[in-house]
């Protein structure tokens, strides 16, 4: 218990030790001076073609959410499953970028994939918490999120660190990070300590505790982030919960939309609000409860039953913020249910196997 440093879960204080987490992941690689990203791991390369994101679960969101930062900066990229990743049919060539998101650098089905990329001959980055772990050795290049140690089952800090080391990397690949990006980058722990003094997560916990089934929609940057809320939820509470980029409901979820199914809607500012907010209008139609994860509160208040609020951001990081609130709702859901929270049924920490 000792450990637990007082909280009652690892889960809890790896959650509110995002704020130090993130500061340890953006130390020494901020420039605001200068106005640049100074990522020493990164600054020999130079992708002239694809960049293409391997990675699992949880990292798998991450990878989604940095492929999108670095192709709003003109970079060609795709992000793959690492147990759907077949080098020689993706293509790969030797201008192929590879970038591993796994944090911790010892995922089977993202190591066979790392692998295949090297033999491929791609150039391969690794982006992981755990010194001289196996993609740490494996690939040409490593970059640490530096999270610190993460026991908790569900990963959580570990998320929000790759988040903003993939920021950092797409700014520092690009040499594309505006005075108001890096400004946003230094804000955000102070903004997830906002988040985490007065967030109305339980509040909201407590009020859909027995629904049958939670749904998350999110477009644009904050659709890895609707994924990301859904995975959370069924991991520690055993409940039925699924994520969607918010255009897709209407193409068959939305039938699974009632009374009984709580819809959480992130509505930021840069993630097409409008929208989603007609997204929002079809799931209350069908009488489901809203709950809008936003920083437009003035907007958006008047179509949810629940605002859960984060401050404003750059729009490309807001969702490093609302991911917070949703980290809180799961686990306090999870807290309600009496579950195991921060060892869930039938999951590791870290999967060895294919
Ligand atoms: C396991 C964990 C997940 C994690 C995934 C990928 O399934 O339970 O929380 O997201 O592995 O892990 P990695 O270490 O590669 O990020």
């Amino acid at each position: 218990d000792a450990a637990k440093s007082g909280y009652d879960h690892y889960m809890k204080k790896e959650i509110h030790e995002q704020p130090r987490a993130i500061r340890q992941c953006l130390r020494g690689r901020v420039d605001e001076l200068e106005g640049h990203i100074a990522l020493e791991e990164v600054a020999a390369l130079e992708p002239e073609g694809t960049v293409q994101f391997v990675a699992c679960g949880t990292s798998y969101h991450a990878a989604r959410y940095g492929a999108r930062l670095l192709r709003q900066r003109g970079v060609q990229t795709q992000s793959f499953l690492a147990s759907e990743y077949t080098a020689d049919a993706v293509p790969v060539s030797d201008e192929t970028l590879v970038v591993g998101v796994t944090q911790s650098g010892e995922t089977a089905d993202t190591m066979r994939a790392l692998r295949e990329a090297n033999g491929a001959g791609a150039t391969t980055l690794a982006l992981t918490n755990t010194v001289g772990s196996s993609a740490a050795r494996e690939c040409d290049h490593v970059c640490y999120i530096r999270a610190g140690p993460e026991i908790g089952v569900a990963a959580t800090k570990t998320f929000a660190s790759q988040q903003v080391a993939l920021a950092l990397v797409a700014g520092a690949l690009t040499g594309d990070a505006s005075p108001a990006f890096l400004k946003a980058l230094r804000e955000l722990p102070d903004q997830v300590q906002t988040i985490l003094d007065s967030s109305r997560a339980r509040e909201i916990a407590d009020a859909y505790v027995d629904a049958d089934a939670y749904f998350f929609i999110g477009r644009g940057d904050a659709a890895p982030v609707a994924l990301e809320g859904a995975l959370k939820m069924k991991e520690i509470t055993y409940k039925h919960a699924e994520g969607f980029a918010a255009g897709e409901l209407k193409h068959g979820p939305l039938a699974l939309v009632s009374g009984e199914t709580p819809v959480f809607a992130i509505l930021t500012e840069g993630s097409k609000l409008e929208k989603t907010l007609g997204n929002v209008k079809e799931v209350e139609a069908r009488e489901a409860p809203v709950v809008a994860v936003t920083d437009a509160p003035e907007k958006v208040g008047r179509y949810a039953d629940h605002v859960l609020e984060v401050p404003s951001s750059h729009p490309q990081l807001t969702p490093v913020l609302a991911n917070v609130q949703l980290q809180l709702v799961s686990y306090w859901v999870a807290n309600r249910l009496g579950r195991s929270i921060d060892k869930p049924r039938n999951l590791a920490k870290s999967v060895t196997v294919e």
